[in-house]
């Protein structure tokens, strides 16, 4: 393609200027970072995506001079000069371009800006929701577009690799079906036909299995998808899925496309991950780190102590052993002087997680135990429960009395806090993992059912469909989630391609079989005619480009996100609409 220098109304880019530029002239646009009058002089630190530069004007220069003397902080405006080199003493090495400047011969004011409610050249403000109103002042922000341009940079970088590998990419609707998928819909009503509704897509989901009937073998999206949940750092009312799925392909060949396209994407950092990534079972991560998404940066692993515990003198944890429960603990290093209040308050952050209580013992540097419980225990088994925890002078145990699940979710919670607090967790560490065996179904206590791990389009294992009518809760399936830093950055499965295993599916979630006719009807049907076997996975781009750029929350990589009342502060949505427009759509508020 031409390019497009000879058309634009600069000649350098502010930021690319160095010492070979020196004599050149120039003629630069951008903004004014900051305008400095030194009496004689007048600095001006021009700022465009590259960079910034500094400019001197010099009164002899005089239409220039009386024009820097009107300019603003984040006035747009063009200059016109010759690059030459700053005067020794004066080079400032924390800037790209600081062994130069560009003596102005003459300056053109191109437009005026309002005093910008925040300075562009300090860290973020700490009002976050200052940022989102006006975000087109934060994103010239630096590290915004930092992040904005990596998030370009891993979408070309993945398109480029999946086009290498023979996926193409094909959009599906956003106007949709509203399915049951596992979050709530955004409905949007059908002005030509009353009383009828679209709803937004949650995933692609349904279509990509559709295309692989199609005989699309490999397909690929970069899909907007909605769920009207409740939101979080890493969740947004609408997210960016990088969507894939391939026929004729097995779990293995989904996990390689995966880890090939994750090396492209973290070579993007300099990060080198050639080798496999590590698996671990579901059962293992909830047993070890309570949660399907272990943070695997930090040790501080749970460890079941129940056997031990059920011979012990307090109730709560023979008991709980007695009754099928399980006792685990932790150890947290360095915590014993914890007081009792800071104990008190972990106890507390244990029960909102849905603990009964917390029990502990904590080793005091001298080797002197405090606990409320270790009374209960006699010297050999709290001596087998400390050497099981790999607990030292100094430490902390903490131990959960439960089902084996919930007493490993508390205990996980406690842990990822406190790696947290302890600085135990390498903010420039990454660590990758694959979640896999994943139980099908898991029980929904709300509603008193089985309801998917996944999706009901999830392919059980083969050795445990079986199991379907008699243990549903035991049978695994082909699915895997991949997991960096404890953030479920994608996850995928095998699917169903069988109309009949597809039903019987629906009927075990309670869904009889006209209600999954009605919902998922154009699935089972396409079914009938010839559906190959396939497989594949979803990664939130969001999520992943937050997790490679260390962003605490996806809001950072995210050009225009809601807040966490789904608010978009610089338009106003979601926002009330005029009657007519009601009447149209048949709609009456109440
Ligand atoms: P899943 O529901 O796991 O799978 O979504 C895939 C990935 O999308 C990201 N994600 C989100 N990111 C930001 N905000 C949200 N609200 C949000 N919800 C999900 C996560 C998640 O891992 N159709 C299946 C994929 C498949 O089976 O192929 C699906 O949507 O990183
Ligand atoms: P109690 O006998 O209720 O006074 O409890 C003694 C200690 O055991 C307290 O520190 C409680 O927080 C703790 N505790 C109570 N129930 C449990 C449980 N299910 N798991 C772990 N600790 C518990």
């Amino acid at each position: 393609m031409e390019s497009l220098a000879k058309y634009a109304t600069r000649t350098h880019a502010c930021g690319v200027l160095k010492k070979d530029d020196v004599g050149a002239d120039v003629v630069l646009a951008g903004w004014v970072q900051t305008r400095r009058d030194h009496g004689g002089l007048i600095f001006l630190d021009i700022r465009d995506r590259s960079g910034i530069v500094q400019v001197v004007v010099d009164p002899s220069m005089a239409g220039a001079f009386e024009e820097a003397q009107k300019i603003r902080s984040e006035f747009v405006v063009t200059v016109k000069g010759k690059v030459r080199a700053r005067p020794e003493g004066t080079i400032n090495t924390g800037l790209a371009t600081g062994e130069v400047e560009v003596e102005a011969d003459n300056i053109e004011i191109l437009n005026k800006s309002k005093t910008p409610p925040f300075e562009i050249d300090s860290d973020a403000p700490s009002d976050e929701s200052l940022r989102l109103r006006y975000r087109y002042v934060d994103l010239r922000r630096a590290e915004m577009q930092e992040n904005l341009i990596m998030r370009h940079n891993v979408v070309k970088t993945v398109r480029n690799y999946l086009d290498e590998n023979g996926f193409i990419e094909v959009e599906t609707p956003m106007l949709t079906k509203s399915t049951p998928e596992g979050a709530r819909d955004f409905l949007v009503p059908s002005r030509m036909q009353p009383h009828h509704f679209y709803a937004l897509p949650q995933s692609p989901q349904l279509f990509k299995q559709v295309l692989m009937v199609a005989g699309i073998e490999r397909y690929f999206q970069f899909a907007r998808a909605f769920r009207d949940e409740d939101l979080r750092a890493d969740r947004q009312p609408e997210h960016t899925q990088i969507d894939m799925e391939m026929s004729f392909m097995d779990v293995e060949g989904v996990i390689a496309l995966i880890e090939g396209m994750l090396k492209e994407v973290f070579s993007l950092i300099g990060l080198d991950i050639s080798e496999p990534i590590m698996r671990m079972p579901f059962d293992e991560a909830i047993a070890k780190y309570g949660s399907d998404k272990p943070d695997l940066r930090f040790g501080m692993e749970i460890q079941d102590v129940s056997d031990i515990a059920s011979g012990v003198d307090f109730k709560v944890f023979a008991d709980t052993v007695k009754n099928g429960g399980a006792v685990r603990g932790i150890c947290a290093p360095g915590c014993a002087s914890y007081s009792r209040s800071q104990i008190e308050e972990l106890t507390q952050y244990a029960v909102e997680h849905g603990a009964k209580g917390l029990a502990w013992v904590a080793i005091e540097a001298e080797g002197n135990i405090r606990s409320p419980i270790a009374k209960f225990f006699s010297e050999e088994q709290l001596e087998s429960i400390l050497t099981r925890l790999h607990a030292k002078p100094g430490d902390l145990c903490m131990f959960a009395a439960d089902t084996p699940v919930k007493a490993s979710t508390v205990l996980g919670a406690l842990r990822l806090r406190l790696g947290n607090e302890l600085g135990l967790i390498n903010p420039d560490d990454f660590k990758f993992m694959w979640l896999v065996d994943c139980p099908l179904f898991e029980w929904d206590e709300t509603n008193g059912r089985l309801s998917s791990n996944h999706h009901p389009f999830t392919m059980p294992k083969k050795e445990h469909i079986p199991l379907l009518d008699s243990e549903p809760l035991k049978v695994h399936s082909y699915a895997y989630d991949i997991i960096i830093n404890g953030v479920e950055v994608g996850g995928g499965s095998l699917r169903i391609y069988d109309e009949e295993l597809q039903e019987k599916i629906f009927g075990l979630l309670g869904l009889d079989i006209e209600d999954a006719r009605e919902k998922f009807g154009f699935l089972l049907e396409a079914f009938q005619y010839g559906a190959p076997p396939h497989g594949g996975l979803a990664i939130g781009l969001d999520r992943l480009v937050a997790t490679l750029m260390k962003k605490k929350t996806i809001r950072e990589v995210i050009a225009f996100p809601k807040t966490q009342t789904g608010s978009c502060l610089m338009t106003g949505a979601p926002d009330t609409v005029t009657d007519p427009q009601l009447r149209e759509l048949h709609i009456k508020l109440n």
